[in-house]
This record gives C-alpha cells, sequence and structure tokens, in this order.
C-alpha cells in the first residue's frame, strides 16, 4: 500500500514541471516543414537558398541583421554558390557601410559582414535558426529532436506562417497573435504575405513557400558548413566500422589457440 502511494507521488512530481509549462502560455503550434537539408545525407537546396536569401533582402532586412555572416560566404559552394563578381555587385548595390577610415559611408564590398541592424528591437538573425528549437517533448525530454531535428528552421517557418490575424494593444505597443511564438503574442507585425516577393523564374510565391525559403536561407547563415560537417560524421562512422571489424577479427584470432582448451 505504501510503496503503491510513493509511486504514486513519484510519478506525480515528475509530471507536475510539465503540466505547469503546458498551463502557462499559448500552446505552440510547429508545423514539420519538408526541408532538403534534414536527415544525415541532407543537403542544402541552392536554388531555395537564393530565393530565400532574396526575401531577406528584399523583406527582413529592413528590421533585422546579420551581423556575424560574411558577405563572401555568398560565394562559398554548398551554399549560394554565386561567383565573385556576383557576390561583389550584390554586396555594393544593396549595403552601405560605415567605414571608420574614410570616416564616411561607402558600398559594402565581399570583406564586410551583412550590417548590423536592430530597428524597433528586432533581434539579429545570424544564429536565430540554431538558438530557437522546433522540436521538444514528449514531456520536455527532447526525444522529437532525435527524429526530426531540432527544428530551428520550422519554428521560423512556423512564425512566420503562424499569424491568427488578432491584435491587442499593450503598454502602448501592438501584438500581433502568432501560434508559433512562445507565449502566443509577438511585436513583429505579419513580415511576409502572398506574392510579396516576385522570383525570377517564377517560382511559387505563396506565403507559405517565401516562409519556408528565407528559414532554409536562415539555416544555412547559421549553418553554412553544415554539409561539411555530415560528410566529417559519415567518414568517422564508416572508419569507425572498420577499425572495429578488424579488431574483432583480430581478438579472435589472437584468442583461437586458447579457446576450447580444458583448464588445468
Ligand atoms: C518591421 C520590422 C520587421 C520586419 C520587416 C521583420 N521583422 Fe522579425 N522581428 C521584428 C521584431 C520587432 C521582433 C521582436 C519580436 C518580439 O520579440 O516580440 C522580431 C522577431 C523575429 C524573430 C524572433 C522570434 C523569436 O522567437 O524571438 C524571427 C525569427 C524573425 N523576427 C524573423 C523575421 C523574418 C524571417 C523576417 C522577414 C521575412 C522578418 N522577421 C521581418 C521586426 C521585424
Amino acid at each position: 500500500m505504501f510503496k503503491k502511494l510513493a509511486i504514486g507521488a513519484a510519478f506525480a512530481l515528475a509530471l507536475a514541471p510539465v503540466a505547469s509549462h503546458a498551463a502557462g502560455g499559448g500552446e505552440q503550434h510547429i508545423e514539420d516543414f519538408q526541408f532538403s537539408f534534414e536527415g544525415p545525407f541532407g543537403t542544402y537546396d541552392q536554388n531555395q537558398l537564393q530565393r530565400g536569401l532574396q526575401v531577406y533582402t528584399e523583406v527582413c532586412a529592413a528590421c533585422h541583421g546579420l551581423k556575424y555572416v560574411p558577405l563572401r560566404t555568398l560565394g562559398d559552394e554548398g551554399g549560394i554558390g554565386w561567383s565573385e563578381d556576383q557576390v561583389r555587385a550584390y554586396a555594393a548595390e544593396m549595403f552601405t557601410v560605415y567605414d571608420p577610415e574614410l570616416e564616411d559611408d561607402r558600398p559594402a564590398i565581399p570583406t564586410d559582414h551583412f550590417p548590423a541592424n536592430t530597428a524597433a528591437g528586432a533581434p539579429d538573425l545570424s544564429m536565430m535558426a540554431k538558438a530557437r528549437a522546433g522540436f521538444h517533448g514528449p514531456y520536455g525530454l527532447g526525444i522529437n529532436q532525435m527524429f526530426k531535428g531540432i527544428g530551428g528552421a520550422e519554428y521560423i517557418a512556423s512564425l512566420l506562417t503562424g499569424y491568427t490575424g488578432q491584435e491587442k494593444e499593450e503598454a502602448g505597443s501592438i501584438l500581433y497573435e502568432n501560434t508559433a511564438f512562445p507565449g502566443g503574442w509577438i511585436s513583429m507585425a505579419p513580415p511576409l504575405s502572398d506574392e510579396q516577393v516576385e522570383f525570377a523564374d517564377g517560382h511559387a510565391n505563396d506565403l507559405h513557400h517565401l516562409s519556408a525559403d528565407v528559414s532554409a536561407f536562415l539555416m544555412w547563415a547559421a549553418e553554412p558548413k553544415m554539409m561539411a560537417r555530415k560528410q566529417a560524421g559519415l567518414v568517422g562512422v564508416v572508419f569507425l566500422t572498420i577499425l572495429a571489424s578488424m579488431l574483432y577479427l583480430t581478438n579472435k584470432r589472437l584468442w583461437a589457440p586458447h579457446k576450447g582448451k580444458k583448464a588445468h
């Protein structure tokens, strides 16, 4: 009897934080977007990254900076993959930076970073895709992350598509209801809508596609070497598998003369 009670109490204690977590703040809804870079063999989709860069440049850059991302990385293989000329033209056309030597503004060059920007309190997006998680649970154990990944890109895409259209005013600022944002109300007005950005190749540009594209781009910004990392991991696993089988065979052979003998 006492044992049963004790087990019951232990369960209640274990589940209590979960219950209180669920009670505080709105229910977060994260859509499981399918990204090309998911899974152990996933790679970035170059065209998607280029579209995402365009969405970032035309829309998000008005408020958000990417201050840790050097412009020259737009030429890296496995990412946006632009030529040097394309990078130089983009940098000069899109951004001006303050040069302390000239004591004046000048067009950006590839060795500059994307400008910082904190207009209206918008956070820098360089690391955002790694700073946020789309998947947790169940019960805060994080097991979903083992199957679906951390879900930073899914979180951002769900945030961009998660506006309900409801607004409220709180302490003089307007908050927008959002089903992905923890707490349910965010101070960022819905930044994207259907057909807001036009792609040169006529690619689909509804809200859902625009959100996925810019989220993929922000994942690349936060982890430009993801493909190299996965490849190194794979080489490591193959190497260790071969090493382990050779050690096993060596061990077997070394002990073979002594096996099957009777102990004296
Ligand atoms: C008009 C300015 C503005 C524009 C344009 C804008 N944002 Fe924001 N964004 C904000 C502000 C302000 C916040 C802080 C919101 C808060 O914490 O309540 C924010 C927060 C965010 C966050 C962080 C949410 C979190 O979990 O803390 C992400 C991600 C984000 N924006 C992505 C984007 C993307 C992607 C775009 C372009 C499609 C974009 N934003 C365009 C102003 C803007």
